[in-house]
């Protein structure tokens, strides 16, 4: 039965989808059977696995909109040891006319795969979205990633309470698993009291890994292959290889 794991911030760039796709590259290595969400209209998920979206004949979006698609329709094998429910720009379309009943929605979409993968993993878009309170209803685990900067001191504020919403009604089962401090620049002041900042006010929320910056993680995203796979052995790997590592030891 499959872990899952919502990666969610309202702030867009913080690094939400390539932490998804490495995470669940990453947990690929480990032998573990992963599927990727791509619930973000812009699709840079499915993009950074090397597939075009609009080249598919199914996408999430079909899973929204037409009863005669089935998850298995749209699941796609990928080259990297995960699979992935690629999305579409149509998904917006979808987005801005979904109701407060339909928020419950990917349980009847995902819920016939949990059997088949140890992982759910979801990428959600950086708005405020019925897509992320769906997320958000569904998924067990919240992982947030954060840029060490002080904008995103008010974007996790914010998170936290679209979680603790969340949690008194519509998903009590919900928890946040951590706080992932991505695009990591130790040497400036900036990111020193942030990160410094973030630790003291979430303590044990705060995952010891950090993600460094690198120019190789936007080669690896231009590449369309994950950062995991495109260079194992750079920091950036090695970081997003022991996160799995804490996701996989629970
Ligand atoms: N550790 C890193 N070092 C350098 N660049 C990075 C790092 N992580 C991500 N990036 C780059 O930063 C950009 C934004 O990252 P990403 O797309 O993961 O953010 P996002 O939160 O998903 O954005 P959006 O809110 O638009 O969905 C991308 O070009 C990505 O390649
Ligand atoms: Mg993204």
């Amino acid at each position: 039965m499959a872990e899952s794991y919502i990666i969610t911030l309202r702030k867009g760039g913080c690094g939400k989808t390539t932490t998804a796709v490495n995470l669940s590259a990453a947990l690929g290595l480990k032998g573990k059977r992963v599927l990727l969400v791509d619930l973000d209209p812009q699709a840079n998920a499915t993009l950074s696995v090397g597939i075009d979206p609009i080249s598919l004949k199914h996408n999430i979006n079909d899973l929204f909109t037409s009863i005669d698609v089935l998850p298995e329709d749209v699941v796609i094998k990928t080259d990297f040891g995960l699979d992935i429910i690629p999305s579409h720009p149509d998904l917006a379309k979808t987005e801005a006319g979904m109701q407060a009943t339909q928020i419950g929605v990917l349980k009847g979409i995902l819920g016939p795969l949990e059997e088949k993968y140890d992982y759910i993993i979801i990428d959600t878009p950086p708005s405020e979205s019925y897509l992320s309170v769906a997320a958000l209803t569904y998924a067990e685990f919240v992982l947030i990633p954060l840029q060490a900067h002080f904008l995103a001191i008010q974007a996790l504020t914010q998170a936290m309470e679209d979680v603790a919403k969340v949690k008194k009604g519509l998903n009590p089962k919900i928890q946040i698993k951590g706080i992932l401090f991505t695009m990591v620049n130790s040497r400036t002041n900036i990111a020193k009291s942030v990160i410094a900042e973030v630790r003291e006010k979430y303590s044990q929320l705060v995952f010891p890994i950090e993600v460094t910056f690198s120019i190789k993680q936007v080669e690896a995203t231009l590449a369309g292959v994950p950062m995991v796979l495109f260079d194992p052995n750079h920091q950036g790997s090695i970081e997003y290889k022991q996160l799995a590592e804490v996701i996989l030891n629970g």
